[in-house]
């Protein structure tokens, strides 16, 4: 099964060409290009596998730079001018032809919404040209499936997923079977390093520069708060921390180099100190709620912070599973997450209508297969 996946909901602009051996729908094995992994018997989804033929990024990192932050009106038009030359790039690496393709999938949705609609219209003109079913992917559900393109991991496992727009725990039960078990309230937590970033004065995207200034800061110089600590529920606050690390820079400006460091490294020892909280109550309900986790999987952009990978690694020690760590370039946004998610559904025989809308708020929890079937059957 061989799906092109167009990804434009947020600054990048992005297509992929996957392909996905292993089930088909109904459970019948298909292992025409001999790689299905796992056992006959098992799990059927648990027996996938994914081959990356091409991913295509065009970040607009350079064109929001100066205003610290995705203008969502010049992210719209960047995608319009660019995405045609990028799918043609990405068909081209793939050296696969449109009439070969099995489906087109786009990210339908959460983004803001003028990308949301380039990406979609375009896999929609391209579905009907070529006569090719539609998918419309929920760019979280891209997320949260990408570790069984790059891992082949089983359901049901935990996922955290940590990006400048999102801050989730997810129990992933099955393609289409999302529980929520918590979120943040307020900003996200990339969304807070670029803003400490931003007030720092140190430039955009703030998470990995940050990051750099925390290396050779003071962690405990400065008492900032770990908010929601020790809460029943796995839910996230992080605009108190920012506001008190405002506080603390104020009291103390001008800011040296140092103090610069050591505001960065205190920021970050928060932010580690409330995800390894805040993820062993997830853990903690996930095995209420669910069973054992089969892996701690972690994606979005956060997720390439070391000092944030070490404490995901301990917690899923802890919790006596392991952790699940998409390449970098696979846990940012791209467009494979969304021609596998892609496949993942039409291998279930979800697909959509081409009067599916494009949405700019769509939880994750609303993302069933029921939905899909009752589109599928249309
Ligand atoms: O997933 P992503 O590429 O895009 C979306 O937001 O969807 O995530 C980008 C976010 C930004 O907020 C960026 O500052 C943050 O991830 N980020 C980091 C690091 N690298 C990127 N945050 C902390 N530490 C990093 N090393
Ligand atoms: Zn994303």
């Amino acid at each position: 099964m061989i799906v092109l996946g167009i990804e434009t909901t947020c600054d990048e602009t992005a297509a992929s060409v996957v392909e996905r051996t292993g089930d088909v729908q109904g459970g019948v094995q298909d292992s025409v290009q001999g790689s299905v992994q796992g056992s006959v018997q098992g799990s059927v989804q648990g027996s996938v596998r994914g081959r990356i033929l091409s991913n295509v990024v065009l970040s607009q990192i350079g064109e929001h730079a100066e205003f610290g932050g995705v203008v969502p009106e010049i992210a719209a038009r960047a995608h319009v001018e660019a995405l045609d030359r990028i799918i043609a790039k990405a068909m081209g690496e793939a050296n696969v032809p449109f009439g070969a393709l099995d489906g087109i999938a786009a990210a339908a949705g959460p983004g803001l919404i003028g990308g949301v609609i380039v990406g979609l219209t375009t896999a929609k003109a391209i579905a009907l040209a070529h006569d090719k079913p539609l998918i419309a992917v929920n760019h979280l559900e891209a997320h949260a499936l990408t570790a069984r393109l790059t891992d082949a991991v089983e359901f049901p496992y935990c996922l955290f997923l940590a990006s400048g727009g999102h801050t989730q725990i997810l129990a992933v039960r099955g393609v289409g079977d999302y529980v929520r078990l918590g979120g943040t309230v307020d900003d996200a937590i990339g969304e807070a390093f670029d803003k400490t970033a931003k007030l720092l004065g140190l430039g955009y995207p703030g998470g990995p520069l940050v990051e750099k200034e925390a290396e050779r800061g003071d962690p405990e110089r400065f008492a900032l708060p770990r908010p929601m600590k020790g809460r029943r529920d796995a839910d996230f606050s992080l605009s108190g921390l920012k506001t008190a690390l405002r506080i603390e820079a104020e009291k103390i400006a001008p800011l040296s180099d140092q103090d610069v460091a050591d505001l960065c490294a205190s920021f970050q020892q928060a932010v580690v100190d409330v995800v390894k909280d805040r993820l062993r109550s997830g853990l903690r309900m996930f095995r209420l709620r669910v069973d054992a986790p089969k892996a701690l999987v972690c994606a979005g952009g956060v997720a390439a912070n070391q000092a944030i990978r070490k404490i995901l690694h301990k917690v899923a020690f802890e919790v006596g599973t392991n952790l699940v760590a998409p390449p970098p370039a696979l846990c940012t946004d791209n467009g494979a997450m969304i021609a596998w998610a892609g496949a993942e559904r039409l291998a279930l025989g979800l697909t959509d209508g081409l009067d599916v809308a494009p949405r700019a708020r769509w939880p994750l929890e609303q993302v069933t297969k029921g939905a899909g079937e009752r589109a599928a059957a249309r």
